[in-house]
């Protein structure tokens, strides 16, 4: 947080007192902070305190000469990285959902382009009522993060319920987290694993099965985490195209060896599958070259291997927050990947046809489906880029979810 500037809204409620915690908790960080104090704010905590931890005096009035010619709200708005409001009351909330601008709070709330984190606290009644699930759902949509509320007892009345604002060092993590996603780092801190490439299932030390993959969009993934701030483990199996930068790879030949690679890397955040994992392989591989003779051609026997996506989805113990696996079909590409979500137990499955007409296997360019508990998207045609961007971007979103 060196060097960052934030904007700290102090709201009108009893959780005002935690915000000069905040204050300190954001300047240890090597952060500079700025603070309105609204007029309900201002009957909890003082200008003069808010100040003193700031080390520059708090702003409080839309219609001060004084601060209008020195500083002003365009100024406010705009000279920060990020705008933090906490205590986010009720009314602040309904004034930003609103778009209302009549105090200094609310203007330069409107007024900013800047990333806004808000840490609501209100009495569970309020927090629950429609208008605020209203207000709150209008925030979300308009790009505004969430951190908490928590359940806790309320200050004034000790009910118990969800409407506690979160703890300061909750709200500094929020806080690194929306930084580093306005710095175009959503994944910062998040470990991801990724399967690319087809496996090579061994018939002899010369002679293998093998399939189509080109790893492409594995790897695109796997370079699309990584620009995104992740940790990137990207396990694949023979491909002709180079490890991308930034990602620790590992290089495997069999789906045996793909497994166990994968369980070595696990634990982590999330889990994505685009490897063509073979399903067979060769029960028992000769030990030599097998020799052409007279008797005609051998047989095999084959032997079904591990899925990894599966065990890994139904893992009991330190199974990724998401697990998303690829389904590669060549007919009714969304019917079958519904029933693979259910089979493997993975959270999304991105389908793709795979028909030869298609050109998608070896090819540049993936139409994709991303089928969830919640329905169907069907992206257009695009790069295998986009699409890992897109998938990426849908993964930090996930990851990054507030708790509402
Ligand atoms: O069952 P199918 O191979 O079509 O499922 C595709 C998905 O399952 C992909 O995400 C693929 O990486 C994964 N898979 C796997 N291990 C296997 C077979 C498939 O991880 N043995």
């Amino acid at each position: 947080m060196t060097g960052k500037r934030i904007l700290l809204v102090i709201g009108g409620g009893i959780a005002a007192y935690k915000s000069l915690d905040l204050i300190r908790r954001l300047r240890e960080r090597g952060a500079a902070v700025r603070c309105i104090l609204t007029k309900a704010g201002q009957e909890f905590i003082t200008p003069l305190s808010v100040g003193a931890l700031c080390g520059e005096r708090a702003f409080t009035n839309l219609f001060d000469p004084q601060s209008e010619f020195d500083v002003g709200h365009i100024r406010l708005a705009r000279d920060t990285d990020l705008v933090i409001v906490a205590p986010a009351t009720a009314d602040l909330i309904a004034k930003m959902a609103g778009g209302h601008a009549d105090d200094l709070a609310s203007a330069v709330l409107l007024a900013t382009a800047k990333p806004i984190l808000i840490a609501p606290a209100m009495n569970p009644m309020m927090w629950q009522k429609a208008a605020t699930r209203r207000n709150v759902a209008q925030l979300v949509a308009d790009g505004v993060t969430l951190i908490g509320p928590n359940v806790g007892e309320m200050a004034e009345s000790g009910e118990a319920g969800l409407g506690r604002m979160a703890e300061p060092l909750e709200i500094v993590d929020a806080a690194l987290r929306v930084l580093a996603g306005a710095a175009g780092k959503p994944l910062a801190g998040k470990r991801i694993l990724i399967t690319s490439g087809p496996t090579h299932e061994p018939i002899d030390p010369i002679r293998y099965i093998a399939n189509r993959s080109s790893g492409k969009q594995g790897h695109a993934i796997a370079a699309a985490a990584a620009e995104a701030g992740a940790d990137v483990i990207l396990v694949s199996g023979p491909v002709n195209i180079p490890d991308p930068g930034g990602v620790t790879p590992v290089h495997v030949n069999t789906a045996r060896e793909m497994l166990e690679a994968v369980s070595k890397a696990l634990p982590a955040d999330a889990a994505i599958f685009a490897a063509a994992v073979a399903d067979w392989g060769i029960a028992s591989p000769n030990a030599q070259k097998i020799k052409k003779t007279k008797t005609g051609a051998p047989s095999f026997a084959l032997s079904e291997n591990p899925d990894i996506l599966a065990t890994v989805a139904k893992l009991k113990t330190g199974r990724p927050r998401l697990v998303v696996g690829f389904a590669a079909e060549t007919e009714t590409v969304i019917d079958h990947a519904k029933t693979k979500l259910k089979n493997k137990g993975c959270d999304w499955i991105v389908a793709n046809d795979v028909s030869p007409q298609t050109g998608v296997m070896g090819g540049d360019r993936n139409t994709v489906h991303l089928v969830t508990a919640e329905g169907v998207e069907s992206w257009p045609l695009q790069s295998k880029t986009d699409v890992a961007r897109h998938l990426i971007d849908r993964i930090a979103t996930a990851l990054n979810g507030s708790s509402q």
